[in-house]
């Protein structure tokens, strides 16, 4: 029997310097998405993955998003007098239970690598998913990316991430995986690059931000040296756990938006929107009006 993956680690301790001056007192992380905090979106993900636990590590400026996975009894209450059981039903389903989060301070921005370790000990001992807020995956049968992932893994084990075809010339921006053997719904890693010099890449796939890990990641994390951009480098320690446990590619099939960066918010919005069956028509009539103008 596989262990089961029960425990996500969402890494919101980043600066977002790519949507300042938004970013400076707001974590990108809260910027909506039509009406749902971009880290909510990937939240509503994790647990239709059947993830019981969430761990988000945080940094400086970061803990409006502890108060937005809070209750707030005064508008529950106001909500309840003022009738609008839609809205404290709503309010009521996004808010995870007392005990399901935990919430860690990377402290010193020092990379993904290092913030992921940053939650070893909550993450103990068992393997764990690792969502990467800013990216939105829109997954064309509903299911969403995570749950795929864990469908895989629970035929393979091991470690699995999720990957999505990018333009051949664009390969050199991206983690790049070569890929081998067909395992059910995965192909087997064979190789791993982050940013392959043009024209080198052994695919064009990319990895999306969707992770599932074995714990003995950590050793290799805490004992990592600073990589590319002198941060510590997830994809260093993984090319390392590479050399003594399988892993294993599931292809995305759907959108996937980098909310990081201002095009791909921006997208994020018209896609999320147009897929709301209570605002599509609404919105895109507004569209219409809006490109006209210009
Ligand atoms: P990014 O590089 O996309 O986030 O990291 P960033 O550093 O906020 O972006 P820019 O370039 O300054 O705009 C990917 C993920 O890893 C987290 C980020 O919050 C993001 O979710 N991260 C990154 C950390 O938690 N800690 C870090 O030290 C670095």
């Amino acid at each position: 029997m596989r262990k089961p993956i029960r425990k996500a680690i969402l890494p919101v301790a980043g600066l977002g310097t790519r949507f300042l001056p938004a970013t400076k007192a707001v974590p990108k992380e809260m910027l909506t998405v039509v009406d749902r905090p971009v880290v909510q979106h990937v939240v509503d993900e994790a647990r239709a993955a059947g993830i019981e636990h969430i761990v988000f590590v945080t940094g400086r400026n970061k803990a409006v998003i502890e108060d937005h996975f809070d209750r707030q009894f005064e508008l529950e209450r106001t909500l309840q007098e003022r009738g609008k059981l839609k809205e404290l039903e709503q309010l009521d389903r996004d808010t995870p239970k007392a005990g399901t989060t935990s919430f860690t301070r990377q402290q010193l921005p020092l990379g993904l690598g290092h913030a992921v370790w940053c939650a070893r000990d909550i993450i103990g001992d068992e393997p764990f998913a690792l969502l990467l807020p800013d990216m939105l995956h829109m997954a064309k049968d509903g299911k969403g990316c995570l749950a795929s992932m864990v469908e895989a893994y629970d035929e393979t084990g091991g470690n699995v991430l999720a990957v999505y075809e990018v333009p051949e010339d664009q390969a050199f921006q991206y983690g790049i995986v070569g890929t081998g053997a067909v395992h059910g719904k995965a192909h087997a890693i064979t190789q791993m690059v982050e940013k392959p010099k043009p024209g080198t890449a052994p695919s064009n796939l990319a990895i999306s931000g969707r992770y599932i890990l074995q714990p003995t990641i950590f050793d290799l994390l805490a004992k990592q040296g600073q990589g590319a951009g002198g941060e510590i480098q997830l994809t260093d320690s993984m090319l390392k756990l590479k050399e003594s446990e399988p892993f294993y590619a599931v292809t995305f099939d759907g959108a996937i938006y980098d909310c990081g960066s201002k095009i791909g918010f921006l997208m994020a919005n018209v896609a999320y929107a147009l897929s709301r069956p209570d605002i599509e028509d609404e919105f895109r009539v507004a569209l219409g009006q809006v490109l006209e103008r210009k």
